[in-house]
């Protein structure tokens, strides 16, 4: 994905085969976690991101997009996050 399809405080859903991956920019960084939600099926790239902070559509859980960890109730496993490097413009994530 280029880098510049994501301006800062946008996310956006990306589909990698089976896998349901959402990359945030935060502040002008970029960073890639799962997409669905840890505590039933919402998509997070459908919620409200402020900051490094992106709340579920469905019932309103928060998660750190930069860390994963799960910041209030009902979430309350982390999502798993991605390593990223963007390198001539484009986005690359670390799927390992
Ligand atoms: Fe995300 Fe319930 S599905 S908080």
């Amino acid at each position: 994905m280029p880098a510049g399809e994501l301006p800062e405080g946008a996310v956006r859903g990306i589909d990698i085969g089976d896998l349901q991956l959402a990359a945030f920019n935060v502040a002008g960084a970029i960073h890639v976690t799962d997409n669905v939600c840890t505590h039933a099926y919402a998509l997070l790239s459908e919620g409200f991101l402020e900051d490094n902070v992106i709340e579920c559509p469905l019932h309103g859980g928060q998660f750190d997009v930069v860390t994963g960890k799960a910041l209030c109730d009902p979430a309350e496993c982390d999502l798993k996050v991605y390593p990223v490097r963007v390198e001539g413009g484009q986005v690359w994530v670390d799927l390992s």
